[in-house]
């Protein structure tokens, strides 16, 4: 078993405090979505996974498994570099398909705790594949993925929805700038659905996704010594229509001032104030498509399921 640790304790944290430091002293405040996943963050996102109402896991796996033969014949992978990976729950069906040319796979995420079982399963169940673990941020370190063989990189889950607009340009933008023409990106996106569907999917009756929303601040207490009070924090899941997106967002229940030792500030916070923890953006289909070409990518396939809720897209890197 291989797992590389390229983000460093150390790197992580400064990146995680300038991230933080940024946020909660902004009007108004809000968090990066990277802070969401530490162990306890990552197991309750697989838990939101088997969700009734999170639709978004369960319509990607149902399209990759469907489509997993074309996606192999399309790309004829033989190096596949997941990013953002967590459990690759899902990305066992693509290794099944894609194992007369694969030789290996990298998993990278920035979650440590998520990485490590995933690679340590897989390399048991495929032991034709070298299974080599990043851990790191796919913002940041790409230039440390493999270079060689005929590369796909996956990035599932709809987590490209997680970056606000100017960072998805530029986020695609990289990607293009290190794969080699003729290499692919698979990508998986939300599509723009009805509200009615979206919003409970990140407002569920358990409960479970509130706990990963307000877990954030347990981070922040854990990493900078903070004093937050999840419980004085309640969950939100707004649809901002103008932009597409779907926001959590935490509202504190009452005025209050906590104390953040490590990034060395005090934060204020008037009742019914609302701190932004994450944005989801939902997605048109030519409006992606025409991003991933400004991006350096041409859209080859696209799958979506029959209640049109998520794509599979298929993009080679232009010459
Ligand atoms: N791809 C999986 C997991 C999606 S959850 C799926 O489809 O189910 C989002 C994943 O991205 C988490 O595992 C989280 O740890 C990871 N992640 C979040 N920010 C990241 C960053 N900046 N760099 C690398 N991984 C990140
Ligand atoms: C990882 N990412 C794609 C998830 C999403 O749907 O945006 C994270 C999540 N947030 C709330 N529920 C799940």
């Amino acid at each position: 078993m291989t797992v590389d640790v390229y983000l460093t304790p150390t790197e992580l944290d400064a990146t995680l405090r300038a991230e933080a430091l940024r946020g909660l002293t902004a009007s108004p405040k809000y968090l990066s979505p990277t802070l969401l996943y530490d162990e306890r963050g990552s197991e309750l996102f697989e838990r939101i996974t088997e969700l009734p109402e999170y639709y978004p896991t369960r319509t990607e796996f149902a399209l990759l498994c469907e489509n997993a033969g074309e996606i192999a014949d399309t790309t004829a992978t033989e190096v596949l570099v997941e990013l953002g990976s967590g459990s690759s729950e899902k990305t066992r069906v693509l290794l099944d398909a894609l194992a007369p040319t694969l030789r290996t796979y990298v998993p990278q995420d920035v979650s440590e705790a998520a990485l490590r079982p995933a690679v340590r399963r897989l390399t048991a169940e495929y032991p034709e594949v070298e299974v080599h673990g990043v851990v790191g941020d796919f913002t940041a370190s790409l230039a440390h993925l493999p270079a060689g063989g005929h590369r796909t990189i996956a990035f599932l889950g709809g987590t490209i929805g997680n970056f606000a607009p100017t960072e998805r340009a530029e986020f695609l933008t990289g990607l293009a700038a290190i794969l080699e023409p003729g290499e692919w990106l698979l990508l998986g996106a939300g599509l723009v659905v009805d509200p009615s569907v979206l919003v409970p999917a990140y407002d569920d009756a358990a409960g479970v996704t509130a706990e990963f929303d307000r877990n954030v601040l347990r981070v922040l207490n854990d990493r900078f010594g903070a004093d937050f009070d999840p419980d004085l924090f309640v969950h939100r899941a707004v649809w901002d229509a103008d932009n597409e997106w779907i926001e959590m967002r935490l509202e504190a229940t009452r005025a209050m001032t906590v104390h953040v030792p490590g990034l060395g500030i005090d934060v204020d916070f008037a009742e019914g104030e609302q701190m932004r923890t994450e944005i989801s953006a939902k997605f048109r289909l030519d409006r992606l498509a025409a991003e991933l070409d400004a991006a350096g990518f041409t859209v080859r396939r696209e799958w979506v399921d029959a209640d049109a809720r998520f794509v599979v897209i298929a993009a080679c890197r232009r010459r």
